[in-house]
């Protein structure tokens, strides 16, 4: 083997030659490096990590990656099944090169191989990361099946969590919760591909990992603070506004005793609770426990083998806030904090009558709403009260813009959600929320019933007044 002449371009192929000298492993040849070149012009969206569109995205970070790696495993299979196919021929024996380091072809061979598979080592592990945390990001979680879970995004965005990613609250941290999540991630895309999915999605979702191990991740019960104010704003159908000053008793523990995360979530307190219906709204029995010290409340017609035969639940964060991210609002709710920011003028006679009549109507699509209900608020002051169109046009305009606003955060005739689709549990005036067990009818044994007092939870500083004096004197108006 003394050849020490330069190896020509044609020796220097071999190896690529010899490893795709058949259709399979040259489909994979063609997979690997055609999602190379395409990595090689779109690599400033990798290193970015974000694509312009979820669909670009998909191509992006799922898409190729898969090209890629599946073009990977072709070559070697293609290599194996041309190698047995040739069976013992000598014509492949006899060229075989051989087995010494001294042997410029197979040092080559070697060589090559080392180079091309540190290169797709590279390139192949960027390919990965990027995929997976594609599929953690919000743009893939909330935008990639647009009308499902376009409810959710949306609300999301206006919530207190915007900057959070699904994840966070939908899988959390360690491996055997990502795996679950996967597994049944798949099952939802069969399920959007073939048409089948829930509308809307049902509530509580099955599955979700305890909130406990999610939410105390960035919130700290022992740390929560002692009590917070509250500026509730509502409109009359006159246009009035008053405000209602609450002081919530969140407590954390410590010096302030009992509070409403000390008595539900606090060091060793465990609540228990039986439920009839799936939504977790009738609750007859309730046991509460602190440091081993138990008390069972039961409501009133509750019937013991009824309640053997319901379901259980541990009380988490989950039972009072269920919607921390997807808020959905009432009619009214949204109506006054439209009004609130002036969006909505609150003294054009009779807007929150008409507009709550416009919202509360059931439109069949979201285009039959996005004509609808701009044109029939104009319409309400155009034929019913011609000089105030005429005077205060644009703020007609303005208030019709904002009820489609409204409207089109909250219902989604798409996914069959609509005002009040989603219950939520924190509160109880627009759904039971606390009245669920607070309602002074669940009762234990010795007739001790669940606190009603209405200064448990908060104290009422001020209710439905047009300028709360408390206000005043703590300078906020
Ligand atoms: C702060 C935590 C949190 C974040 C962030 C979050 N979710 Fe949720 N999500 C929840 C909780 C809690 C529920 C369960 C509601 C229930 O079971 O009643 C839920 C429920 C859902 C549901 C079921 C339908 C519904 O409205 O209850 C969907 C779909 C959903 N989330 C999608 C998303 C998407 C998409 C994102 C990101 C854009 C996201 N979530 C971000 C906490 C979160
Ligand atoms: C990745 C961190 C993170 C996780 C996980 C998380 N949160 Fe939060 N949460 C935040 C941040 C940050 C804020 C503060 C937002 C602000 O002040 O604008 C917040 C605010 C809140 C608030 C106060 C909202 C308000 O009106 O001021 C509540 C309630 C809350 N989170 C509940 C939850 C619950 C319940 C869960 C679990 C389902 C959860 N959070 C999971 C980061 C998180
Ligand atoms: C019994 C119902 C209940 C349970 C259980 C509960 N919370 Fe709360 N939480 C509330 C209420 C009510 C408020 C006050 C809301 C308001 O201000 O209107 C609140 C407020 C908060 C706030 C805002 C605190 C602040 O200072 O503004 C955070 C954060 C929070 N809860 C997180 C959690 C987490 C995390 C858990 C689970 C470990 C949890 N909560 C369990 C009812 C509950
Ligand atoms: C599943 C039933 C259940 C729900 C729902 C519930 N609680 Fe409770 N709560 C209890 C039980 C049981 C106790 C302990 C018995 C008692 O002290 O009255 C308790 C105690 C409390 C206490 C302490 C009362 C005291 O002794 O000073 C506060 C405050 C409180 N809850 C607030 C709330 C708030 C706010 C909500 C709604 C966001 C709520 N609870 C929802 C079951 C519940
Ligand atoms: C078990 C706890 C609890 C008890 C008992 C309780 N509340 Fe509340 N209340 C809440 C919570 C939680 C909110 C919701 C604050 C929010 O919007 O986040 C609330 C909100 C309110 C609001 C403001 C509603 C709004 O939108 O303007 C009023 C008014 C109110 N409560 C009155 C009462 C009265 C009157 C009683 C006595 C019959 C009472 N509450 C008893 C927990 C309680």
């Amino acid at each position: 083997m003394a050849n020490p002449q330069p190896a020509s371009w044609r020796e220097r192929l071999y190896p690529i030659i010899f490893l795709s000298n058949n259709l399979i492993s040259r489909i994979g040849v063609i997979l690997v490096t055609a999602a190379a070149v395409f990595w090689v012009f779109l690599l400033p969206s990798y290193l970015q990590g974000e694509a312009a569109s979820a669909y670009l995205g998909i191509l992006l970070f799922l898409a190729l990656p898969s090209g890629f790696f599946l073009g990977l495993a072709l070559i070697p299979i293609g290599i194996v099944l041309y190698r047995r196919r040739l069976g013992g021929t000598p014509a492949i024996t006899t060229e075989f090169p051989v087995l010494s380091w001294s042997n410029p072809s197979l040092r080559r061979l070697i060589i090559f191989i080392g180079v091309v598979t540190f290169a797709n080592m590279l390139i192949g592990a960027n390919l990965t990361y990027r995929a997976t945390a594609y599929m953690e990001s919000v743009q893939f979680c909330g935008l990639t099946c647009h009308t499902v879970m376009k409810p959710e995004y949306t609300a999301y965005q206006n919530s207190p969590h915007s900057r959070v990613e699904c994840v966070k609250c939908h899988i959390g941290p360690g491996a055997s919760w990502f795996v679950k999540s996967k597994l049944s991630g798949l099952g939802q895309v069969v399920a959007v591909a073939l048409n089948n999915y829930e509308r809307p999605i049902s509530v509580p979702v099955a599955n979700l990992r305890p909130a406990r191990e999610t939410c105390e991740d960035c919130h700290w019960p022992d740390k929560f603070g002692g009590d917070r104010l509250r500026v509730l704003t509502h409109f009359s159908d006159e246009g009035k506004m008053t405000k209602s000053v609450l002081l919530m008793h969140i407590g954390g523990g410590g010096a302030r005793g009992v509070g409403i995360h000390t008595a539900h979530v606090g060091k060793g307190v465990r609540i228990r609770y039986a439920h009839s219906d799936y939504q977790r709204q009738n609750i007859p029995w309730v046991e509460y426990s602190r440091n081993g010290e138990k008390r069972d409340f039961f409501a009133a017609k509750a019937k013991k083998e009824d309640i053997a035969k319901m379901d259980v639940r541990e009380m988490d964060c989950m039972d009072c806030h269920n919607r921390p991210s997807h808020s959905f609002e009432t009619p009214e709710g949204a109506l006054d904090r439209m009004m609130a920011a002036g969006v909505i003028a609150p003294d054009l006679p009779g807007i929150r009558k008409t507009a709550l009549e416009i919202l509360k109507k059931n439109y069949a699509s979201t285009a039959q709403a996005e004509s609808e209900i701009p044109a029939a608020l104009e319409r309400f002051y155009k034929e019913k009260n011609a000089d105030v169109y005429s005077k205060r046009q644009a703020a007609v305009q303005s208030a019709a813009k904002g009820a489609l606003a409204l409207w089109s955060r909250n219902v989604f005739p798409e996914m069959k959600i609509t005002w009040g689709t989603y219950i939520n549990n924190i509160g109880h005036n627009d759904f039971p929320g606390c009245f669920r067990c607070h309602d002074g009818e669940h009762k234990s044994t010795d007739g001790k019933a669940v606190e009603q007092d209405c200064n448990t939870c908060h104290s009422l500083l001020a209710m439905d007044e047009p300028s709360p004096k408390i206000l005043t004197e703590l300078g906020i108006d």
